[in-house]
């Protein structure tokens, strides 16, 4: 049964997709069976793994309406043991469309069509948009749990006040097992005084639910973005990649707490 991990922040520019692409592929390289579900209407989980996301036949969109088999909207990526669920700009018609059939449940449309497929993977990762409308509702609707980037910036810690409270909303009305998988630092820069301040402030708030492990801000990160790569496999020995390897294990370790 594969476990569901949502990556989430109302915030745009934070480090989800970044942190989507990169710890499935790091978890895959750790030899679990990974699957990518891109929840945001950009696209950027599926560009980021070099996947030409105007031509993909079928999207998320379509298993989320169930006009289409899952299946069928399952691509292959470069690495292996990781697969793809991409998405597109149409993914934003999704709310308007629910409204027109108000008679079905509009928050566990990705819980039912993930059901069929969920003992073929270990961990299922899904890359949330900056929002919190049906989108990420339904992927909060159907997770295990939630982990939250955190950029080491001014201003990142409104955002997560927010995010907590629609985290503690899904809780109480659509998921009473969503639990925290941690928050995670990411751009970090140990040569501002304001990123290590933000680490203090963060780790104090959250104590143990925040990674061990913190996302440096590196290049070897944006660029394997832009060449259509995870960084594990772009620049498997840069800081970008050791360090999302090391938050894959960390991730894994939280299976033996
Ligand atoms: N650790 C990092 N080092 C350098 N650049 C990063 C890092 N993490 C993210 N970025 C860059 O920051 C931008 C925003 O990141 P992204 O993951 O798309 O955020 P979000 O999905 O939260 O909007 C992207 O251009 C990405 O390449
Ligand atoms: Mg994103």
């Amino acid at each position: 049964m594969a476990k569901i991990i949502s990556i989430a922040n109302q915030k745009g520019g934070v480090g989800k997709t970044t942190t989507a692409i990169n710890l499935s592929s790091a978890l895959a390289i750790h030899s679990r069976r990974v699957l990518l579900i891109d929840m945001d209407p950009q696209g950027n989980a599926g560009r980021g793994l070099g996947i030409d996301i105007t031509a993909a036949p079928y999207t998320i969109y379509d298993a989320l309406r169930g006009t289409i088999d899952i299946d069928k909207t399952i691509l292959r990526t470069s690495v292996k043991d990781l697969s793809l669920i991409p998405s597109n700009l149409r993914l934003a018609s999704l709310e308007a469309s629910m409204y027109a059939r108000p008679q079905e449940k509009p928050f566990e449309l990705l819980k039912k069509a993930l059901e069929p497929i969920l003992d073929r993977y270990d961990y299922i990762i899904i890359d949330c948009p900056p929002s919190l409308g049906l989108l990420n509702l339904n992927a909060l609707a159907c997770s295990n749990s939630v982990l939250i980037p955190v950029q080491c910036e001014f201003f990142s810690m409104e955002a997560v006040a927010s995010i907590l409270s629609s985290i503690h909303d899904v809780q109480i009305s659509l998921n009473g097992s969503l639990q925290i998988e941690g928050f995670l630092l990411t751009m970090y820069d140990a040569r501002t005084q304001l990123g290590m301040e933000i680490q203090q402030e963060v780790r104090r708030l959250f104590k143990e639910n925040t990674f061990v492990t913190v996302i440096p801000r590196n290049q070897s990160i944006s660029e394997s973005q832009a060449r259509g790569l995870p960084v594990t496999s772009f620049r498997p020995s840069s800081q970008g990649s050791y360090a999302y390897i090391a938050l894959a294990k960390e991730v894994l370790d939280h299976e033996l707490a």
